[in-house]
């Protein structure tokens, strides 16, 4: 039995909230946000839209193009730190609002490195459970619910969104589209990457809201270092590892934290010419770039059957991975 990617989905809010605007918000410019990191642009979900409906619509999108209806899924995985609730998880939510039957449904956190942890557990449920046939992986996100909007240190960087894969299983596909992959994580820097308050170690009081500690708190320039060396570093082992040279490879697709970011490990990995890149439009949207940007190009029919994809991402944790997949 074999197991491929037999579609892709992505969803946006229609709002977009540019840079003139930020500069009326906080004490920013236009030239600063772009020459620093890029973007230019970012969508904003409405008051009543949840990471779950930005899930929805990405995960409609990618089901319909599998060709596969919510009632067969033997599996659901939503990668996000932006979770609906507490509790239930995010994908039960999404279970519902779809109408897909009983299924394993649950959440993954792993930050900006989410999609590409729930890619890894999927394909590893799906190999061990014969009888699955259909997965349904989403990274989503609504960061602009836990994002500063009065600290311009991170307020400029972070949008919404939702990009979602369907897998298969069956005697009918031929190979497997994992190739290899490399997951990883550090907690000793879990203070650069954070939302402070809300769980169990600093549950929510008038004390919390008011010093303003349930929104994302970021150490900029460390995280940044440590971004471009652990993405090009498990980018060059994965390829040693597999006998894979970069001219081999179609698509770099990079987590969008930062232009900067992903030119310079482009760079190193000398694949200026094959990153792809849309932090310009939609700013980071933690979990779903990946899922946004593999829908994106596989929608202008960039990607043929065959070719290889290399994934790489990084974010709070630290978590970090690297996957090399074949179309
Ligand atoms: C956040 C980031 C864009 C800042 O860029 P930088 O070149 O490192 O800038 P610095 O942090 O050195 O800040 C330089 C100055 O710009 C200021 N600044 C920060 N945000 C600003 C903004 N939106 N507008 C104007 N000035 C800003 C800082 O206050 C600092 O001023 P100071 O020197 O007077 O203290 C960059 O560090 C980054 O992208 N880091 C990674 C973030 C990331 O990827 N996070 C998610 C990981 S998944």
């Amino acid at each position: 039995m074999g197991i491929r990617i037999a579609g892709t989905g992505m969803f946006v809010p229609e709002r977009i909230l540019n840079n003139a605007d930020l500069e009326k918000m906080v004490d920013t410019s236009d030239e600063w946000i772009i020459s620093r990191t890029g973007i230019k642009e970012r969508r904003i979900a409405d008051a009543d839209m949840a990471t779950s409906d930005l899930a929805y619509h990405a995960a409609r999108r990618a089901l319909d193009m599998a060709g596969t209806a919510p009632e067969e899924l033997d599996l659901i995985i939503v990668a996000t730190v932006t979770p609906d609730k507490m509790f239930p998880n995010t994908a039960c939510l999404l279970q519902a609002k779809l109408g897909a039957g009983p299924c394993m449904s649950f959440d993954i956190e792993a930050a900006c490195s989410g999609l590409l942890y729930a890619i890894d557990v999927a394909h590893a449920l799906l190999k061990a459970r014969p009888s699955y046939r259909r997965a349904l992986v989403i990274g989503g996100e609504k960061l602009s619910a836990f994002t500063d909007w009065s600290d311009r240190n991170t307020c400029v960087l972070f949008g919404d969104g939702a990009g979602a894969v369907v897998l298969a299983q069956g005697d009918d596909i031929d190979g497997d589209f994992y190739l290899a992959s490399k997951l990883s994580a550090d907690g000793r820097y879990a203070d650069i990457l954070q939302v402070p308050a809300g769980g169990s170690a600093l549950p929510t009081s008038a004390t919390t809201v008011a010093e303003r500690q349930h929104y994302i708190r970021m150490g900029g320039s460390k995280t940044f270092q440590m971004a471009v060396a652990l993405m090009a570093n498990t980018c060059s082992e994965l390829l040693q590892q597999t006998g894979t040279t970069t001219e081999q490879v179609r698509w770099l697709i990079p987590h969008q934290a930062n232009e900067r970011i992903l030119t310079a490990v482009a760079t190193r990995l000398n694949m200026l010419d094959r990153v792809y890149v849309n932090i310009g439009r939609y700013g980071n949207t933690s979990a779903a770039t990946i899922g946004i940007a593999l829908d994106e190009v596989n929608r202008a029919g960039e990607i043929k059957r065959g070719d290889l994809l290399l994934l790489t991402a990084f974010g709070g944790g630290l978590t970090w991975a690297t996957q090399l997949l074949r179309w």
